[in-house]
C-alpha cells in the first residue's frame, strides 16, 4: 500500500495532508525518513509520524446482505428454518448480523465481524437511521402523517418522531417510506397498527449509509470503502460524550 494511503487508513490525516507530512520529512519507515510519495509499505513495516508509531486498524469484514422473507436474523435456528448464515459463504469468517429484521421483513442488513462497531450501531441509546418501504391497509391521510411526526403511542411508551413519505396512496392500500431511529421489536408494524393501517409488506431500503439498491433477495456484496468509512464515522459520533442528548 502507498505510504499516503496507509497514513489515511490509519486515521492520521486525509491523503492530501498525509502527502504534506511525507514531503516535510515527518514520516519514518523502519526508522528512516521517507520523502518519496510513492513509497510502498506493508503491514509488517514500522511506520512513525512525528516520532509516534502508527498502525492500521484491524481488518474486518463488512457485508451488505439483502435478507429475503422467511429467513431468520440469527446464525442458527433451533427449529431448522433458514437463517442469514445460510446466505453468506463460510469463508467470510465469523460475521454476524447487526440488528434484526423480522422473519416476514426483507431488506438491507449489515453483517460484520467488527464486534465493537456492531455493538455501537445496535446500542439502544444510539439509533442508526433506517428507512422502510411499507405497504399498509387503507389510505394514509395528513392526520396520520402528523401522528408519526409527533411520535406514535405504543404500549411501552411513545416512539420517537418518524419521518414518513407517501409514495402512493389509494382507498384500499398505501405505500409509505418511513424513517425511524429506534429498533424496538416489530416497531414499524406496531406503529402502523396503532394508526389502524396494518402492514402487509415491509422492506428495509436503508440502514444508515447502506442502501438496498439493486441487490437481489438472498444476495450479498462487500461494503465499499466509502460505506465502511461512513459506518465508522457514525459509530465514533455515537461514542462521543452526550451524543444521544445532542440528537434529541
Ligand atoms: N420494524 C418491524 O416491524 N419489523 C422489522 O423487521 C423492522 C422494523
Amino acid at each position: 500500500m502507498r505510504l499516503q494511503k496507509y497514513l489515511a487508513h490509519a486515521g492520521i490525516a486525509s491523503r492530501r495532508k498525509a502527502e504534506e507530512l511525507i514531503e516535510k520529512g515527518r514520516v519514518r519507515v523502519n526508522g528512516r525518513v521517507v520523502r518519496a510519495l510513492g513509497t510502498s509499505v506493508a503491514g509488517d513495516d514500522s511506520v512513525e509520524v512525528g516520532g509516534r508509531s502508527v498502525s492500521l486498524p484491524p481488518q474486518h469484514r463488512y457485508v451488505v446482505l439483502h435478507k429475503p422473507l422467511k429467513v431468520m436474523t440469527t446464525m442458527r435456528d433451533p427449529e431448522g428454518r433458514r437463517t442469514v448464515a445460510d446466505l453468506v459463504p463460510r469463508d467470510l469468517g465469523r460475521i454476524v448480523p447487526v440488528g434484526r429484521l423480522d422473519y416476514d421483513t426483507s431488506g438491507v442488513m449489515l453483517m460484520t465481524d467488527d464486534g465493537e462497531l456492531a455493538h455501537v450501531l445496535t446500542h439502544p441509546r444510539f439509533g442508526v437511521e433506517k428507512t422502510y418501504r411499507a405497504v399498509v391497509r387503507g389510505k394514509l391521510g395528513p392526520d396520520d402523517v402528523k401522528k408519526f411526526l409527533a411520535g406514535v403511542r405504543l404500549e411501552e411508551g411513545s416512539a420517537r418522531p418518524a419521518k414518513v413519505r407517501v409514495v402512493r396512496t389509494g382507498s384500499r392500500a398505501s405505500e409509505i417510506d418511513i424513517t425511524i431511529h429506534e429498533g424496538r421489536n416489530r416497531q414499524v408494524r406496531r406503529m402502523f397498527e396503532a394508526t389502524e393501517h396494518p402492514v402487509s409488506s415491509l422492506v428495509r431500503l436503508r440502514f444508515g449509509p447502506l442502501s438496498l439498491g439493486s441487490l437481489a433477495p438472498g444476495h450479498w456484496r462487500e461494503a465499499t470503502d466509502k460505506e465502511v468509512a461512513s459506518l465508522r464515522a457514525l459509530a465514533s459520533a455515537a461514542q462521543r460524550p452526550h451524543a444521544d442528548e445532542m440528537r434529541r
